[in-house]
């Protein structure tokens, strides 16, 4: 299995995501700091990564603390909640998880812990989520892979994969993982993804390690692929999904679910519920990551482009909810009217989490999940 994002007695261990595929490199990230460059620098990237591995930079904090009340400790840790909520603003699975501790001090504070219990506390809520995610991605997968016919011909954007969570199967290629286990026969056009080619470098290199049948375009070429009838199906993943439907995701994505329409091809949005923002009433509100010009001026450190030009790099763009065939969570498929099917996803309890970390309970302490 792919671990991008790993928590280990010394730090966080993720893969960095900017060396692939040429190098499988690893670094050891120390403290909550250099957790948060790592998301800013997209060493970790895709919405469900980042959110898992700002729970456990929050965790590390919490291990390497020094205070010496909880209430100290609880002063630093609002600190790295502010810190970690810097490092990107598009994908909400960051927001979502920074809350998601948040409520975990708050609840070890109304049991009135002592410090050391609320660390392993905080630990052990972020390995909870690590864990989640990897479950909820399985369940996604099953999910979606009732929708890929036999044979499939299936167009992906971006990394959706293992790489883009905690690790496992992923989101929208999770989805294709699954079809193919069910033995169905997919073929996966993969598109290159421009600027930061998340498809050539990351989605290539784990359709090659599974074997599962892929071919890489660039991202003008789609539009090509549907008119020739090459494509069954797209499936891409999501940032945030706002309460109307709308999805933000990689940018690029709006074009392929103009060109799917067009051709009356499936257009599947696959995501867990944590990316799911219905404080947001359509996708006007999601705030848009601009990123830096090199990496659309210079391609592996090489200049493309003379130098002076001005560039826009948006990192992410809105997909109206009319484009969208559905909405692919673990709790089950979401149909247009999506401000319905998705209010009662949301609200539907989650199925069973993992079991409780015996460490908290050899201290008779359940678990924040078995609490
Ligand atoms: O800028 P990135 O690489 O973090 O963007 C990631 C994507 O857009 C993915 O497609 C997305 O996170 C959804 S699937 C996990």
């Amino acid at each position: 299995m792919i671990k991008t994002v790993e928590w280990t007695d010394d730090g966080v261990r993720v893969i960095d995501q900017r060396k692939l595929p040429h190098e499988e490199v690893y670094p050891l990230l120390r403290t909550p700091e250099e957790v948060a460059e790592a998301i800013r620098q997209m060493v970790v990237r895709g919405a469900p990564a980042i959110g898992v591995t700002a729970a456990f930079g929050l965790a590390l904090g919490v291990k390497r603390s020094s205070a010496r009340t909880v209430e100290e400790l609880e002063a630093e840790f609002e600190a790295w909640c502010r810190l970690m909520g810097r490092a990107r603003p598009t994908a909400v699975n960051l927001f979502w998880a920074i809350e998601r501790m948040r409520r975990a001090l708050t609840e070890a504070r109304r049991r009135n812990l002592p410090l050391p219990l609320v660390r392993e506390w905080l630990i052990q809520e972020a390995q909870n989520i690590y864990r989640e995610d990897i479950e909820t991605n399985w369940r996604m997968a099953r999910n979606g892979a009732a929708l890929i016919p036999d044979p499939a011909r299936v167009l992906t954007h971006c990394n959706t994969g293992a790489l883009a969570t905690a690790g496992g199967m992923g989101t929208a290629l999770g989805v294709v993982r699954a079809a193919v286990l069910m033995g169905k026969r997919v073929h996966v056009y993969v598109d290159e993804t421009r600027p930061f080619l998340q498809g050539a470098r990351l989605t290539a290199w784990e359709l090659l390690k599974e074997r599962i049948p892929a071919t890489l375009i660039t991202d003008n070429m789609a539009g090509y692929m549907m008119y020739r009838g090459l494509v069954d199906c797209v499936l891409v993943g999501a940032d945030r999904i706002a309460a109307n439907g709308d999805v933000a995701n990689k940018i690029g994505t709006y074009t392929l679910a103009v060109l799917a329409k067009e051709h009356g091809i499936p257009f599947y949005v696959v995501a867990p519920i944590s990316t799911l923002d219905l404080s947001i009433e359509s996708g006007e509100h999601i705030p848009i990551e601009e990123r830096p010009a090199h990496e659309v001026t210079h391609i592996n450190g090489q200049p493309i482009a003379p130098e002076g030009i001005a560039v826009a790099n948006p990192a992410f763009d809105i997909t109206p909810h009319r484009y969208v065939t559905a909405i692919v969570t673990e709790r089950g498929i979401a149909h247009p009217p999506y401000r319905e099917s998705l209010s009662a996803l949301a609200v539907q309890p989650d199925v069973a989490h993992s079991p409780a970390d015996e460490g908290i309970r050899a201290e008779g302490v359940s678990s924040p999940e078995g609490s």
